[in-house]
């Protein structure tokens, strides 16, 4: 009975899909410009998004502007992903990944009702679903061999995450439920790698793969670092010299290992988090300000000689914004840490950590030809 009602999920959002992108109520707005010092609460929903979201997700919310951001408008997953799924996400984002956590709880720069806003925009997107059906009972040890062979090399693992959505995460973890999960697998995500596997599986198969993923979940309480003062100095080792960097790519791009040998080296510089505040809450680069690209005040006090790295987790995108900034007002020693943080933290460089936080999986090895 059960999986007679899945299946009928399934088929309805399979041939639902094509005319539900078309149809979709207010597509987003391509037009609206990312705006620097934003008052969220001056904002509509288009301009939040490009101000917050469109740098990874993309400004039409169809995602991989950046690493591994997903679509947040694809049919199966509007008419699946509660309002409260959405929400939460978007306020705890998902540590040890680019998707920060956007909730002013943590030291993100969004109210509820900004949350809200997006929220309810992005569903304004697709048709929003019914009841969810539960998937059966799984065994988490027979679906083990079935993820590894269909699903592990996309979305990886615990140690090693793949190119789209990690499902280990724990964030994700706790705010998706079983059958939210069972039914991205019987309905893939049409228009995407993500095909709908209800043709390749069957429904005990599928409840298998949901237990072990589910068996993939590990607690992790973090205990934000207190909130920026705004006033931490901004220089790392103010008496030093400036650092002479060995590599730069592009006029701009300076690999991690560079900087760490300038920061070994006593190396006088400015390093910038340009992410949330709840990001640098969670970790930084030790000295490492926190200056969001979407609040750039801070930028005023840094002298016009200095030499200004900034950083971010996608890896380029929103410190990219920040030096951008930069040039733009004549500073000519501005760049971008190539890698971006989550790496510099895999190497085991200098961090400033808040409790709970552990080492974010391995990237994967990029096939020959692909871009990142
Ligand atoms: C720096 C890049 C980046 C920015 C900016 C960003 N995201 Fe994300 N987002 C991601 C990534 C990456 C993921 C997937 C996490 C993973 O597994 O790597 C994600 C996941 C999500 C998810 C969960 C999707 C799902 O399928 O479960 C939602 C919802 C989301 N983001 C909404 C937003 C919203 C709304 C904003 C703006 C307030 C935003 N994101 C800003 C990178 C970003
Ligand atoms: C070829 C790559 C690929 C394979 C193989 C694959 N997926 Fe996916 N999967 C994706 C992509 C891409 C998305 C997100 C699509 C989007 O952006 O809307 C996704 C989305 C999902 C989601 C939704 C997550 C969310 O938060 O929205 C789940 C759950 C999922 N996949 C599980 C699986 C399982 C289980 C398997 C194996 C049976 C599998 N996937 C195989 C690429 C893949």
């Amino acid at each position: 009975m059960r999986a007679a009602l899945v299946f009928l999920v399934a088929c309805n959002s399979g041939s639902a899909s094509p005319s539900t992108q078309g149809s979709a109520a207010a597509p987003p707005k391509a037009s609206a410009k990312p705006i620097v010092d934003a008052n969220p609460a001056a904002l509509d929903a288009p301009q939040l998004f490009a101000t917050y979201c469109a740098q990874c997700h993309g400004t039409d919310a169809k995602g991989y502007k950046s690493d591994h951001a997903p679509s947040l408008v694809n049919p199966t997953f509007l008419e699946s992903a509660s309002a409260a799924y959405l929400t939460a996400s978007i306020e705890q984002g998902r540590p040890g990944t680019a998707m920060a956590a956007y909730g002013n709880a943590v030291g993100g720069p969004l109210d509820t009702a900004a949350v809200t806003k997006l929220v309810v925009w992005l569903q304004g997107q697709g048709k929003i679903g019914g009841e969810l059906v539960n998937a059966p009972a799984g065994d988490a040890k027979r679906g083990q061999p079935l993820y590894v062979a269909s699903c592990q090399k996309c979305h990886g693992d615990s140690a090693t995450r793949g190119e789209y959505l990690l499902l280990a995460n724990p964030v994700f973890l706790k705010l998706a439920n079983d059958a939210f999960i069972y039914h991205a697998i019987v309905s893939g995500r049409p228009g995407t790698p993500m095909e709908a596997f209800d043709h390749k599986l069957g429904v005990q198969q599928i409840a298998d793969i949901v237990a072990y993923i589910r068996s993939l979940a590990h607690e992790q309480t973090i205990t934000p670092l207190p909130a920026s003062t705004g006033k931490e100095p901004l220089f790392v080792n103010p008496t030093g010299k400036p650092p002479v960097w060995k590599t730069v790519k592009e006029d701009r791009f300076v690999p991690a290992d560079d900087v760490k040998k300038a920061l070994d080296a006593k190396a006088k510089m400015v390093i910038i988090d340009a992410r949330p505040e709840s990001e640098w809450r969670t970790v930084h680069i030790t000295g490492a300000v926190s200056i969001p690209h979407f609040n750039l005040k801070r930028l005023d006090e840094i002298p016009k000689d200095a030499t200004v790295i900034a950083y971010c987790a996608c890896p380029h995108h929103l410190s990219g914004i920040v030096v951008d900034e930069l040039v733009k007002r004549g500073y000519k020693h501005a760049y971008v840490l190539d890698e971006g943080i989550l790496e510099w933290q895999r190497r085991g460089y200098a961090i400033v950590a808040a409790q709970g936080v552990t080492v974010p999986p391995k990237e994967p090895e990029l096939p020959a030809g692909a871009m990142r």
